[in-house]
């Protein structure tokens, strides 16, 4: 059996080599986040300074959480509340550490509930574009496009069924036919892709004003608010504090280099992001429409220039393809952690991977609903939360609330319930000042950030 060769429980299963484990969890960092959410958040907050933070909480919260709740799962060697569950009992901790597995698997289900109507959309405009779509529209012709889009419900729960009907297949397989070849094939297309359209986007657009905006420094306003979407942002690119990273590490082997594969991983979300951005602004700019047109951005403002651009209707297909690729391969990793779950409790993959879709795809209506006749639907405006829709509200909650919170929660245990000699052994291979500095930031600063962060997005 593949990676029985890696020693211990042979029965679990593992990744087929350590390429295959850092391709299959760059595939899950890498994700609609990158490609759709960074872009349109960067451009809402103005750009360079918020790209400052970024890429800050990145470094020192974000990818030190990351190894950590990789860490956690190869160390459980089992889905996240099992995991942590059996870590509990090995340090005698008496918090319940199951729950922080539970609440993650629970914002596996809100953030595929979201994803998977942001990746019908995706889909849907794929195939307009297949069909030649978009070449010389004209501006009302786009707008009716997303117009019609999202003020169909059937429609967009059928996209949603299809993107995770597509999704439960993938994770029906055992984990080295599904899962890593989804990422073997998809990976490497997706990076081909992205540069084409970094390269044709830098001839045909305005560059120089692309890398201005994402890395020039502007007049801006450093709120605490900004700091706390910079850090949702950070945790939810990297797809951290849901149990996702920590089941795709339980199938790590052990001869995988622990910080190395973090670095590897962190290196090409960061390098997507930035390449999505390069890819999109400079056409934005040229073009002279609104980079702070918010979540539309991709879908409403992007096409609007695919329409005017030679070649048009190849590009946009290019382009929403790749987005798919992106979303596949992190909505397989966010179903994985509940299949796994579902597992333990002698289901099988394709009948737990069937339900959750399911479920899914229910609670997708709820974002559905927010971008059809729900727009003005703002169900917690009682609790000072005006003017957020259900996807709002599920969107932030997940990735300002749950994320960063569940973050804390793996430094917690890493830097201060397992022991430092229990840490070192489980990264056997690294024991130098990095290894010192890593241990660190995940005692104090990690958790003292999280920590701030919340008091002054509370207080602000
Ligand atoms: N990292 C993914 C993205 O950027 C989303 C994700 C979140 C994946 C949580 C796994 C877990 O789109």
């Amino acid at each position: 059996m593949a990676g029985a060769g890696t020693g211990e429980n042979s029965a679990y299963p593992s990744f087929s080599s350590r390429i295959a484990f850092i391709i299959v969890t760059a595939g899950s960092a890498v994700g609609l986040g990158n490609v759709w959410g960074f872009p349109y958040v960067a451009g809402q907050n103005g750009g360079g300074g918020f790209v400052l933070i970024y890429l800050l909480a990145l470094a020192l919260v974000a990818a030190p959480a990351f190894m950590a709740e990789l860490m956690l799962g190869r160390m459980g060697k089992a889905s996240p509340p099992t995991a942590l569950g059996r870590l509990q009992a090995k340090v005698g901790s008496k918090l319940h550490w199951p729950l922080v597995g539970w609440t993650g698997l629970v914002g596996t289900i809100l953030v595929l509930s979201f994803y998977a109507v942001i990746a019908g959309q995706a889909m849907d405009y794929m195939l307009e574009a297949a069909g030649g779509g978009f070449a010389g529209w004209s501006d009302a012709d786009v707008q009716a496009l997303d117009a019609n889009f999202k003020s169909s419900m059937p429609m967009m729960a059928l996209w949603s069924a299809i993107f995770m009907g597509l999704t439960a297949l993938i994770v029906s397989f055992d984990i080295n036919t599904g899962l890593e070849q989804a990422g073997k094939v998809m990976m490497p297309l997706l990076l081909l892709i992205l540069l084409g359209m970094v390269i044709y986007s830098g001839n045909m657009g305005d560059f120089g004003k692309a890398v201005d905006f994402l890395f020039g420094f502007h007049e801006m306003e450093f709120t605490p608010r900004l700091f706390l979407e910079a850090m949702g942002q950070a945790f939810f690119t990297l797809g951290v504090g849901v149990g996702g990273i920590m089941t795709y590490g339980s199938y790590m082997g052990r001869d995988v280099n622990l910080p190395r594969a973090t670095f590897w991983i962190v290196a090409m979300d960061v390098f997507v992001a930035l390449a999505a951005g390069l890819a999109i602004f400079p056409l934005v700019f040229s073009s002279g429409v609104d980079a702070a047109a918010g979540p539309g951005l991709v879908f409403l403002t992007l096409p609007l220039i695919f329409a005017d651009i030679p070649g048009g209707a190849v590009v946009a297909f290019a382009f929403f393809l790749l987005l798919t690729f992106a979303a596949v391969t992190s909505s397989i990793s966010l179903l994985s952690p509940t299949v796994a779950r579902l597992e333990e409790a002698g289901w099988s993959r394709r009948r737990g991977a069937t339900v959750m879709a399911a479920l899914v795809v229910g609670i997708s209506l709820l974002t559905s609903y927010s971008f059809a006749g729900g727009k003005d639907v703002f169900p917690l405006a009682a609790l000072g939360l005006g003017g957020m829709t259900f996807f709002d509200l599920i969107r932030e909650g997940v990735s300002n609330f749950i994320l960063p919170l569940s973050g804390l929660a793996y430094a917690l245990m890493v830097g201060w319930a397992l022991s430092r000699e229990d840490v070192r052994q489980a990264l056997p291979m690294a024991d130098g000042p990095l290894f010192r500095a890593w241990h660190m930031v995940i005692r104090y600063v990690a958790p003292i950030c999280i920590t701030a962060l919340f008091v002054g997005a509370v207080a602000g």
